[in-house]
């Protein structure tokens, strides 16, 4: 009996605790609305990029460190609210490097209930998508951190803009949309024709690479955004794991799930960050 009552006191605080948050949070938010202070908090799920952040900027850093040419050019293909756009832009105006980031996105919804696999998160998104509130966060917060004047964006999906745009013209591509197998390989594909030789292709969420996975259970869930693996018992993205090991034919640099390859005369190669 006192176990039930305490274990309801218990869930009771939880739930507090929870709306308490939310609740802050919220208010943060707002406050960064209005006054034109960026944000990329928990709300919205606005924070995507985490720890990958220091690999990204690592990556754009070296690539601007050897840049001799008169523009340096990323394509980010999937955006949300702008916090690894905000990376690779700020990555150019610390450099000595002229400079441009140009972001692709539809900002609509395109995960559903069947999909998503074991997390949480896509749903969030999901509904921030509906209601359209992330097109609006991703202007603001590039407006809020002084980078519009270096930040262009498309919005609509990656398959209907990339092959308008014109070829050998990116320095780097960074592949962060739709986690979906037949998606990440559609923009493996469109992507290759945009960058230069010498250039750098990649991208986010490699969890686990091909040699480490159930493949056979990858294969059957590649439509699935999120899954556990079965040997490992740890999450990935089984459609991101699928296409890049077949896209680059086996195993790719890879630093945190932040994946990199070059593009080279004689064809793809690991890249090394430190
Ligand atoms: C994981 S979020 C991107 C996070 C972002 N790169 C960051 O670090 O802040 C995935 C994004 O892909 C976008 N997306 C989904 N399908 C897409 C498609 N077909 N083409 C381009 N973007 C797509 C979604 O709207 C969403 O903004």
């Amino acid at each position: 009996m006192i176990y039930f009552q305490a274990r309801r006191v218990f869930t009771a605080c939880r739930m507090i605790k929870g709306c308490l948050e939310q609740a802050v949070e919220t208010a943060r938010y707002e406050a960064c609305r209005r006054t034109r202070a960026p944000y990329f908090g928990s709300l919205l799920a606005a924070s995507q990029v985490g720890t990958r952040a220091a690999w990204l900027a690592k990556c754009a850093r070296a690539e601007l460190k050897n840049f001799k040419n008169h523009e340096f050019r990323i394509l980010e293909i999937g955006s949300w609210a702008g916090s690894s756009a905000v990376i690779w832009a700020r990555a150019i105006k610390n450099s000595a490097v002229k400079g441009s980031v140009l972001c692709v996105d539809p900002w609509e919804p395109y995960i559903n209930q069947e999909n998503i696999g074991c997390s949480q998160t896509p749903l969030v998104m999901e509904r921030a998508l509906q209601k359209g509130q992330i097109y609006e966060l991703f202007l603001h917060n590039i407006r809020a951190c002084g980078m519009e004047d270096i930040v262009q964006h498309r919005k609509g999906p990656s398959d209907q803009v990339l092959p308008t745009l014109s070829e050998q013209t990116f320095h780097i591509v960074y592949i962060d949309g739709s986690h979906f197998y037949s998606q990440v390989i559609k923009d493996l594909e469109n992507s290759e024709r945009l960058i230069i030789e010498g250039g750098i292709l990649c991208g986010d969420d490699l969890d686990l690479q091909r040699h480490e996975i159930v493949v056979a259970h990858a294969q059957e869930n590649r439509e699935r955004d999120y899954i556990r693996d079965l040997k490992l018992d740890k999450p990935f993205h089984p459609g991101v794991t699928l296409a890049v090991a077949e896209f680059f034919g086996g195993e790719v640099s890879c630093y945190e799930g932040f994946w990199a390859m070059r593009k080279t005369k004689f064809g793809w190669q690991k890249i090394y960050l430190r």
